[in-house]
This record gives structure tokens, sequence and C-alpha cells, in this order.
């Protein structure tokens, strides 16, 4: 007998990328615990003390990430000093490596989310004109919030196979036609062209090479700066691998080398395919169009950053969380690592759909998008009633939490209005997820009796969803 041929055998399930070296008990919650905290929270998710989630915790995948035993140790090597910490270099080390970029020929702003990052960036795009305006195939809240607030106007681009119920492998990429019009109706009021990768508030979806590509040429042709919102780059980088027939044997490696190639600069939360619990970025190529027309951009930049965030080598960081960095990475652009993490997100995402609940699909790296005009088709909800506010507080109950976005967190005529279920890396196994997913059929089953929503404080306040109350009438 030949013991390789007799056990090569395929099995129907494949083990994690990982084993787990460190866990977190959960504490118990009677229902009744968890009622009184939700009403004390005003049913707001995020007011929900994360102790008592038994069951999921899918408020989003930002930040939530279990550290891997390398990076622990990691931290320990972590340098606290005020100037020029050991970590430092590393991370311009990783990124040359990571993102294939010479980084004497860029310059690197360190914040401790992306969110300072696009404060940054944003606020100094504003001061070199008015009425301008910034194209992007979907912006992300903060994003939208960053340019917003400097007068500027975000418009978003989703790609039209986003509506269609078909199989489309890149829902995510950027709607050519609508930039190309924006571009030849208002070249001189596009300070610079945004891609987000993949498209979170585009359901997750990935944007392809090719895209990536077609939107830089276009850029070429009407003279304008691209920049990358690369938050989840790696799990971009793995659907190009999966999906588009030019990549199928090119490695993640060369697929991120490339990707970054084509760009002028990108902001990046760290807190994604960082791996990170904290951090951010923003790296501006000296060669682009932004600095050769605006060479005193990088200056202001960096006095942005050391006014709000520290030192240009520590920037909102400590030595311990840049470290984390340096090693998380690397980790991201590994095989395995992608293969399992986007695996699970596919797997809870397959169960769910299976289960008939209204998903999108395909499903993104990072998180399953449930569709809520189409959970609450057959009810006498409207969007006005906010039913995915009621859905999510009610899943509290379950120890559940899962965030809305879309007619409360975007408002009532936004293109989509979705639940999403956000998956941290490394952290649940596919058990907790089929746990989440089997409340969520149950409430689905119910929906006819599913609350309307009153929203009791914070209607018409800014970014509404993460202050409101709410109660269930
Ligand atoms: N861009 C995208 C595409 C994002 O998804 C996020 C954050 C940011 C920018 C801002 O990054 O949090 O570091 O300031 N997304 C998280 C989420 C919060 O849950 O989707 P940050």
């Amino acid at each position: 007998m030949d013991p390789i041929e007799f056990t090569n055998f395929k099995t129907p399930h494949e083990p994690r990328a990982y084993v787990n070296a460190s866990i977190r008990f959960h504490n118990e919650f009677t229902h009744e615990q968890r009622l009184k905290a939700a009403e004390e929270a005003g049913w707001n998710v995020f007011q929900f003390p994360s102790e008592m989630l038994k069951g999921g915790d899918l408020l989003s995948d930002s930040g939530t990430t279990t550290l891997t035993a390398d990076q622990i140790s990691a931290m320990l090597l972590g340098d606290e000093a005020y100037g020029s910490n050991y970590g430092y270099f590393k991370l311009l080390d990783t990124f040359q490596d990571v993102f294939g970029i010479n980084m004497d020929e860029a310059e690197l702003y360190i914040f401790h989310q992306c969110r300072s990052a696009e404060h940054a960036i944003f606020s100094q795009i504003g001061k070199l004109g008015s009425d301008q305006l910034i194209p992007n195939n979907g912006h992300f809240d903060t994003t939208r919030a960053n340019v917003e607030d400097n007068k500027i106007k975000a418009i978003d681009c989703f790609t039209e196979e986003l509506r269609s119920e078909d199989f489309h492998p890149f829902k995510g990429n950027m709607n050519l036609k609508k930039l190309e019009k924006l571009l030849e109706e208002s070249s001189d009021n596009i300070p610079l062209v945004y891609l987000t990768i993949t498209n979170n508030t585009g359901g997750g979806q990935p944007v392809s090479l090719q895209n990536i590509k077609d939107v830089q040429a276009m850029c070429d042709k009407y003279n304008k700066p691209l920049f990358l919102d690369a938050c989840r780059f790696a799990e971009n980088a793995y659907f190009i691998k999966q999906r588009e027939e030019a990549y199928k044997q090119t490695s993640i490696d060369d697929i991120v080398k490339e990707t970054f190639s084509l760009a002028d600069g990108f902001t990046i939360s760290l807190k994604k395919d960082g791996l990170a619990n904290m951090g951010g970025g923003l790296l501006i190529k000296k060669s682009s169009r932004l600095v050769q027309e605006h060479p005193e951009l990088l200056n202001n930049l960096r006095d942005h950053q050391i006014l709000t965030e520290g030192h240009p080598t520590y920037g909102g960081l400590s030595g311990r969380e840049i470290m984390t960095i340096v090693k998380g990475l690397k980790t991201a652009i590994t095989e395995p690592y992608l293969k399992s993490r986007v695996g699970q997100v596919q797997e809870f995402g397959r169960y769910l759909s299976d289960l008939g609940i209204p998903v999108l699909e395909p499903f993104g790296g990072h998180a399953v998008y449930i569709d809520m005009d189409k959970f609450f088709e057959d009810t006498s909800h409207t969007r006005a009633d906010f039913g995915g506010i009621a859905f999510t507080a009610l899943l509290l109950l379950k120890g559940v939490r899962l965030c809305e976005l879309g007619a409360f967190a975007f408002g009532e005529e936004h293109e989509h209005n979705f639940v999403r279920a956000a998956i941290p890396r490394n952290k649940y196994e596919i058990q907790d997820l089929y746990y989440v997913a089997d409340c969520i059929k149950a409430l689905y089953d119910k929906r006819h009796e599913i609350p309307k929503v009153k929203v009791t404080h914070g209607k018409d306040l800014s970014l509404r969803h993460f202050k409101a109350r709410f109660e269930l009438v």
C-alpha cells in the first residue's frame, strides 16, 4: 500500500489556516439583563456593552482582529522612543516590500486611524479651490463626511452590476461611464479621483485590476491623480486572483504591487488588512501630479500631522502598535490566511443564503450584506420605519450585533438599504457564525411582527447612526 496514494482523498471541510493561541470566555448574562442594557443604550447597537455579546459581535471588522502570536511577540520589541523608534524603520521597509513602493520617493504619514488621514488630505484639498467634487466607486461614511466637511461634493459611482441579481465577479468596480461623464463635464473641479478597494459601501465587493487600470488610464487622459482607499487591499487582491482570468497564475504579492503601481497615493486603515487593532496612513508618491502642481502640499500635510497626531515617526501610535502593523501587513498577503479569511465569509454567506435570507451575492471579502428592502418586502414596513434598526436592535437580545448601513445611517433616499454582518479577522469559528445566521433566520421568519422604530434622539444630527436613540413601537 502506498500511504500517500491511500490518504490522497478530499474532505468536505478543511482546517482553518491557524490554531488559537489565546481565548476569551464569555461571561453569562440573562435575557432580562440584555433587555435592560439595550433599553439603557436607546437600542443603539454602538452603545450596547460588548461584554454581553455571546453570539457574535459583527458590528465591524475594524480593529477587531485577533492578533497572531507573531504580532504579540513583536509588541514586546515595540520601541516607545519619542523620535525615530525602531518600528518606524521596519514599517517603512514593510511598506516598500508589501506595496512595492520606493519609500525614498514617497511620503508616508502615519495616523491613528484612516479617518484622520482622510481629514488631513481632504482639508488640504479643500483649500485648493471651490465647487470641487471627488468621484469614488463608493465613499465610506467617514470618507464622505471628511470630503463634505471641506465643502467638497462626494460623488459615488457604483457600477450598474451592483443592482443586478446575477453573478458579477467585480460588483465593486468604478462605474467608468459615470466617471468619464464627470471628468468631461467638470474636469476643472475634480482635484483627484478615489477608488475604494474593496468597495465597502457598495457591499464589500471587489474591484478588478482591469477596472483599476481603466480608471488610471482615464485619470491620465484628464491629467488627474488617482488615490486608493486601500483598507482591504489584500482581500481585493485575493478576489482578483480568484476571479480575474488574466491573474489566475499571478501571486498575491505581485497583484498587490501592480495595484499600487497604478496609484498616486492611498489612504489606509491598518485596522483592516494591516491586521492591527489601531493604525492608519496616508502615502503620496512624490511623482504624483498632485505634488507637481502643489509642491507645498507635502509640507502642509506634515504640519497637519504634527499638530494633530505627533511626530512623523509615530503619528498617533505607540511603538507596540506599530510593531503589530509591521507583522500584520506581511501576514495579510499570505494565501493561507486569505483563503481562510475570505473562505469563512463566503461560507457564512452561503449558509444565510440557503436559509432564504436576502443577501447580496456574490459575498464580499469582509462582510455579508442583508438587503433590508427585500427582507421587509412583503410586510407593512417602509424605509421610513427603519426596519433595519429594529432588526439589529432585537438581535442584541440574542447576544448578536450587526450594523445598519442603510435607510437610517445614510438616509431614506440612499441607493442601498443594508444591514451588514462584518466578520472580525481570525476571531470566530464557523459555529459562531452559524449561530448568528440561525438568529437572523428566526427573526426573518417573524418579520411581519418586527416593530417599527421611533427615533427619540438625533434624527436630524449628522452621522446620526452613531448617536441616535430609539424606541420600538
Ligand atoms: N475607508 C473604508 C473603506 C473603511 O471601511 C473605513 C472604516 C475607513 C475608510 C475609515 O477607517 O476606521 O480606520 O478611520 N471602516 C470601518 C467599518 C469602521 O466598520 O467598515 P478608520
